[in-house]
């Protein structure tokens, strides 16, 4: 019989936490924003909870523009990466902050934000929810960080596990025997 969502996994960040982080990220963004409109382009789809949370935090002018960065992966590890995005108009000249759920190995962001520079924003940053310490593999990092939190999987808040779990409203860590223990789908998910 498979297990219930709530006995595979353990809290690490509650709802009360991921308030406070974002209540603190949203401040500081809008501090060193200043008074430009904000051009925020989310990554799909794991950005969804914390894009919602962030953007009625921002007291800030801002347009949202959602991009699909698909790794095709099976499970937990990274596959090759497609940008599908066509926000030219939307992006040229414009103050940009890329809103991403985790960084993890970095790649996702690194080849996301490439893709947007071909556009010609005036300037471009950005903002992940969570950072996974130790885990990087590019020359890069966000300006903006919610969370350092270990070297685990987690889910919930939009972050998911072959797309299920990220209705959780906090963030938890899934064991690796349960990663083990979900229906197997080589199809790849999304981000
Ligand atoms: P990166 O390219 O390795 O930085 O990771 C890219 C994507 O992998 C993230 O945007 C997430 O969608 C996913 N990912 C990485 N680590 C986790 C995790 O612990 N839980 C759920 N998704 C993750
Ligand atoms: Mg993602």
């Amino acid at each position: 019989m498979q297990k219930r969502d709530s006995q595979i996994v353990k809290t690490l960040l509650s709802e009360h936490d991921l308030r406070e982080g974002v209540d603190r990220l949203s401040r500081q963004i809008a501090e060193q924003w200043g008074s430009r409109p904000m051009t925020i382009i989310g990554v799909l789809t794991g950005c969804v909870v914390f894009l919602a949370d962030l953007i009625r935090r921002l007291d800030v002018p801002l347009r949202v523009h959602l991009v699909q960065a698909s790794s095709y992966r099976a499970g937990t590890t990274r596959g090759d990466l497609t940008v599908a995005v066509d926000l030219r108009a939307e992006i040229q000249g414009q103050d940009v902050l890329l809103v991403d759920d985790i960084f993890d190995t970095g790649h996702t962001l690194v080849e996301v934000l490439a893709e947007l520079k071909k556009y010609q924003p005036a300037s471009i940053r950005t903002a992940v929810l969570l950072f996974k310490e130790g885990r990087q593999e590019v020359e890069f990092e966000p300006e903006f960080i919610a969370f350092r939190i270990p070297n685990q999987f987690v889910v919930g808040y939009g972050l998911d596990y072959r797309d299920d779990f990220r209705h959780l409203p906090y963030l938890a860590i899934l064991e690796p025997e349960d990663l083990r223990d979900r229906p197997a789908d080589e199809s790849g998910a999304d981000g």
